[in-house]
């Protein structure tokens, strides 16, 4: 049994970010982190619709990537203050280099890889992702992954892989591997 890294250790700071492609279960591995530790959880993508007051396919059909884009930095910063979260972002937030700097000074970064049958089984379900509306999102899909690869390597502070066990099991490998992160840092 991991211990919790939750209110009874408060010696470990910062939160605990998931970063990672669409597919790799950020937002539900966020969640069981965010039970794990007694940490509250978010989501860059729903604060974005909250924020904006749109869908997230009405922000790229109507406004484009790039508004898109800001918006999800702007969210990106409004919880960039919160030192004891756990956040799931959008896969794409490595996208922009400020966002980078941004993420790594929250707490400890956690990039959830996949192979690519396990990520497009994943969201080959799920018409919400307006940059898979291709003619064919499965190849779109790779290409995004190994184009943003190393962006996600130069964020990460440690790595999971997620492709063949269960969402707990990677929320439990996370906290493992961000609570020796934590313990690695100079105080
Ligand atoms: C995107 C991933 C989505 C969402 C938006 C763009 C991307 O989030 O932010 O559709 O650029 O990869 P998920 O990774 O949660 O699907």
């Amino acid at each position: 049994m991991i211990p919790a890294l939750g209110s009874s250790t408060p010696a470990l700071p910062g939160s605990l970010v998931l970063i990672g492609p669409m597919g790799s279960g950020k937002s539900s591995v966020a969640r069981l982190l965010a039970g794990l530790t007694g940490r509250r959880s978010s989501d860059t993508d729903r604060l974005v619709v909250m924020q904006s007051g749109m869908k997230i396919p009405q922000i790229f059909e109507q406004h484009g990537e790039v508004e898109f884009r800001r918006l999800e930095r702007e969210a990106l910063l409004s919880v960039k203050g919160w030192s004891r979260l756990v956040i799931a972002t959008g896969g794409g937030i490595v996208e922009l280099p400020e966002n980078i700097a941004s993420l790594r000074e929250m707490g400890c970064v956690i990039w959830l890889t996949a192979r690519p049958d396990s990520l497009w089984r994943r969201v080959s379900a799920d018409a919400n992702r307006p940059l898979l509306k291709t003619v064919d999102p499965r190849a779109t899909l790779q290409a995004l992954v190994a184009k943003r690869e190393p962006l996600y390597a130069a964020t990460a502070h440690v790595s999971v892989d997620t492709s063949d066990i269960s969402s707990k099991d990677v929320a439990d490998r996370a906290l493992e591997a961000a609570r020796n992160w934590f313990a690695s840092q100079p105080t």
